[in-house]
């Protein structure tokens, strides 16, 4: 029976050293800020992006949520994101995704101040992760990071197998890995035989967006299985990991909710500090 990562425990420790980072700079007269762009009324942006204020005001640092309808213009927008760029009681600008249909989501990403860009999806910032450079690091990924480093086993030299590739999880989880010395393969919906390579995973990352999708018998017995899935069935949250049968093969796993999903939101608060320090430096 594997043993379960507690997600919202190793949250809580970063929290605490976010929260301790944010008084000093308070202290400094420097103000630690988040802004956060909401475009439509997406019933799961608006839960993540209320989640994403909650640990906002727990750790003081200064929320703003801007809600535009899902008819706003590209203009309106960038219009906003360049007074957010310019001013500096904003450490950190988010732009929810997904965008209401007709924006140009990589044109809008691409006009927020890499400085400030603390969800890393800015080209910049993709590539300084790419050289193994990242000024802010990818949420998720992050999290994912530092939940097997709460286990105590070690990265380097092991085997990782990402099983999705999308440009929130896969691909930049694809790059930490690497930096911490594993051995990695990226999977995806065309890949042949997918069975075949999960079960020769010593970390298996799951995130394909789709319920269930890995089961027991393709996970290699006392591997350390992360799940970034978040799949809403029937009002009930669900993992890409059937977690009955995983958990009897893992060695570890993250639940769903509890796991991967309050890592996230601990590195978006942690990103915000590090662009607030930054730019007090400057
Ligand atoms: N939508 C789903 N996940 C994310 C995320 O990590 N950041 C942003 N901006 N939007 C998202």
């Amino acid at each position: 029976m594997a043993i379960i990562i507690d997600g919202k425990a190793v949250a809580a420790k970063v929290n605490e050293d976010v929260k301790a980072g944010v008084a000093a700079l308070k202290q400094k007269g420097v103000s630690v800020g988040l802004t956060v762009i909401l475009a439509g009324n997406d019933p799961a942006s608006e839960v993540y992006v209320n989640n994403k204020h909650r640990a906002c005001t727990d750790l003081g640092i200064k929320s703003e949520i801007i809600r535009y309808p899902a008819d706003v213009g590209g203009a309106v927008l960038e219009a906003k994101i360049k007074e957010l760029n310019a001013d500096a009681s904003v450490s950190g600008i988010l732009v929810q995704l997904p965008l209401p249909k007709g924006l140009d989501e990589r044109r809008i990403l691409e006009l927020i101040d890499p400085a400030k860009d603390v969800d890393c999806f800015a080209a910049k910032n993709v590539g300084m992760l790419a050289l193994g450079a990242p000024k802010l690091l990818p949420c998720t990924p992050a999290g994912i990071i530092e939940l097997i480093k709460s286990t105590g086993q070690p990265i380097a030299g092991k085997r990782a197998v990402i099983v999705g590739r999308s440009n929130i999880v896969g691909k930049p989880m694809f790059h930490l890995l690497l930096q911490a010395d594993a051995t990695v393969m990226v999977c995806h919906t065309k890949t042949v035989n997918l069975a075949e390579i999960t079960r020769t995973a010593d970390i298996l990352v799951i995130a394909a967006g789709r319920p269930g999708l890995i089961t027991g018998d393709m996970v290699k017995p006392g591997a350390l299985v992360l799940d970034a899935g978040i799949n809403r069935v029937d009002g009930k949250l669900y993992g890409d990991a059937d977690f009955d049968s995983v958990s009897d093969v893992a060695g570890y796993i993250t639940p769903v909710p509890g796991g991967v999903g309050p890592m996230t939101i601990a590195m978006l608060m942690r990103n915000t500090l590090t662009a607030a320090c930054a730019a007090s430096d400057n």
